[in-house]
């Protein structure tokens, strides 16, 4: 009896995330969801581990919340990995980070394929290691015709990097004539950028307790909605992500307007 008393209680919370799974998608669910996947270092010092274990348990959570956001019908899912500024910290961390994306790729590769999962990447794609390229380019080809959750991985990423590029790009345009300076409007700078071709996040999540964007996607977060929690990235599980989509659920957008406001 009270086996099976204890067994209906372990039961529960799966149970809880398939109806608050069912919830979600009941309503309006974030286009794009952007995580910067912070806290690695931070829960691998916590257990007196290395900080590439933290990195290695984090790999664990990108596939969880890939799963999550696939099945919700999230269109994007962009994930912070290695950011420009990332380069400063030791050569043995730099190097076992490039390492992970061939890791990954080649454990879950046939799993997103199967998902239909679409993987891209925006960053600078030539200043990473060769054997980073290749697992990267490979999984980008393998899923180039599905057309489920687009999986972005923001690697050696820079937003300030990004919107350089893009000025320098749209100031060729000028100079050789194809555009003129009244051309440049806000959707023309959008169009530069290594995101044009996505919407834009709708939900920018950040793991660990820092409440900083780290120079990501400056320019594209501008009405995203924030959210920030305590849990360090190892430790983010389904849970941790139907609650941030839940709150944005409550979050009233106005993008500036006086809409949905109680006091109009
Ligand atoms: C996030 O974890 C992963 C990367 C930035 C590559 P950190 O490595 O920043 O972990 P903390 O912030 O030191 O805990
Ligand atoms: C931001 O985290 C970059 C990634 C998550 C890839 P950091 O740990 O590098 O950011 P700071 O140094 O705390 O701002
Ligand atoms: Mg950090």
């Amino acid at each position: 009896m009270l086996e099976k008393l204890l067994r209906k209680k372990t039961a529960a919370p799966d149970r809880s995330i398939t109806e608050r799974i069912a919830a979600v998608k009941s309503k309006q669910v974030p286009a794009h969801v952007a995580i910067i996947m912070d806290g690695n270092g931070r829960w691998a010092k916590r257990r007196n581990l290395p900080r590439i274990a933290g990195h290695h348990e984090g790999m664990k959570t990108v596939r969880k919340i890939t799963r999550i956001a696939n099945e919700l019908g999230i269109k994007v899912l962009t994930l912070y990995a290695f950011s420009t500024e990332n380069w400063k910290r030791p050569k043995m961390e730099i190097d076992f980070l490039m390492k992970l994306p061939g890791e990954f790729l080649s454990t879950y590769l046939p799993e997103l394929v199967e998902q239909n999962v679409k993987v891209e990447m925006i960053g600078n794609f030539e200043m990473l290691p060769d054997h980073t390229k290749h697992a990267i380019q490979r999984a980008m080809e393998a899923t180039a015709d599905n057309d489920g959750l687009t999986l972005n991985f923001a690697m050696n990423y820079g937003s300030r990097l990004e919107l350089v590029e893009s000025f320098k790009e749209i100031a060729t345009l000028i100079a050789d004539g194809s555009i003129s300076v009244e051309d440049i409007d806000e959707s023309l700078i959008g169009s530069h950028l290594m995101t044009a071709h996505l919407p834009e996040p709708d939900l920018l999540i950040r793991t660990s307790g820092e409440v900083r964007l780290s120079n990501f996607m400056l320019w594209q977060v501008a009405y995203a909605e924030f959210s920030f929690t305590d849990v360090l990235w190892p430790d983010f599980n389904a849970s941790c992500m139907l609650s941030a989509i839940e709150d944005f659920q409550l979050r009233n957008r106005r993008f500036g307007s006086l809409e949905g406001d109680g006091n109009v």
